[in-house]
């Protein structure tokens, strides 16, 4: 298949995880992909398997807390490839030692975490949107979480800035729908990335997985191919949208299970 065909794509987070798989799934589907990371052997790494399995992919070192480094990423898709259609602003997080309770929370990883998700976005974007206007439109995709849908006793920033990603990616929408480019985000629930399977417990995935109405945790696929779906033409209708990608954690009552639990048989 070709959902992507002559499409360009700059993907940052890209050289692990959720960011690695939509970059391999999008160039299967035809498009060419700067692997954008600030770990760089990371980045080439994913850039080789693609180049492997026959695709177009440039690494490229980015940190996307600094405005420069974003310019340049974007200078050197539009220099390589010549084009860009497709930006996901893939890269976020917080700091779980310092992202606390509103009380005992480092204000500082507060600012870090709106730098991190939410300025990065705004930037990553603001670079792109010339370029894919020049291009007739494109589609930006945001990683947002189900942490900003609801609330929770730590990572008070982690929501805040998630959710501030939702609201950005709706004016994004609207400001630039005229011209074509579509803006929408993904609210991943939990998502087997090397590095949780590698950090929880697992008694704590055990829980994870119990609060699912699916009987499994989401792999990095389930979010990628989310992803190509956004990027595609298939999703030319769609825009200003969260997609919730969480193997229904949050849309079921927070008694269904230990309801579950108490089921005959
Ligand atoms: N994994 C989950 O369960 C889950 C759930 C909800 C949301 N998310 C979101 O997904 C994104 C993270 O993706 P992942 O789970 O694949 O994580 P990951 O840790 O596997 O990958 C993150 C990548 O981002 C890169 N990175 C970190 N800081 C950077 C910076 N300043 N500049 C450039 N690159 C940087 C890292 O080097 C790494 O390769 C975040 O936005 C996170 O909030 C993940």
């Amino acid at each position: 298949m070709a959902r992507l065909k002559d499409k360009v794509a700059v993907i940052t987070g890209a050289g692990s995880g959720i960011g690695r798989s939509a970059a391999q799934l999008m160039s299967r589907e035809g498009a060419r992909v700067v692997v954008a990371d600030h770990n760089s052997p990371a980045a080439e790494e994913t850039a080789a398997l693609i180049e492997a399995a026959g695709g177009r992919a440039l690494p490229v070192t980015v940190d996307v807390t600094d405005e420069g480094s974003i310019a340049d990423m974007i200078n050197a898709a539009t220099d390589e490839f010549g084009a860009l259609h497709i930006l996901c602003n893939h890269v976020g997080g917080t700091n779980p030692r310092t992202d606390l309770d509103l009380l005992r929370m480092d204000l500082d990883e507060f600012d870090r975490a709106v730098t991190l998700n939410v300025r990065s976005t705004l930037l990553g974007t603001r670079h792109a949107i010339p370029h894919m206007i020049r291009a007739g439109g494109g589609s930006i995709i945001n990683t947002a979480s189900v942490a900003a849908l609801v609330g929770d006793v730590l990572q008070t920033s982690y929501g805040a800035v998630k959710a501030a990603v939702v609201s950005l990616t709706k004016s994004i929408a609207t400001q630039y729908g005229p011209q074509n480019v579509r803006c929408n985000a993904i609210a991943p629930g939990a998502v087997m990335t090397p590095a949780l399977a590698n950090n929880l417990p697992t008694d704590v995935i055990e829980a994870l997985k119990q609060g699912n109405a699916l009987p499994y945790l989401g792999t990095p696929d389930d979010i990628g191919h989310t992803m190509v779906f956004l990027a595609s033409d298939e999703s030319r209708y769609l825009t200003g949208q969260l997609l919730v990608v969480d193997g229904g954690m949050t849309m079921q009552s927070s008694a269904a299970p230990g309801r579950r639990a108490m089921l005959p048989g």
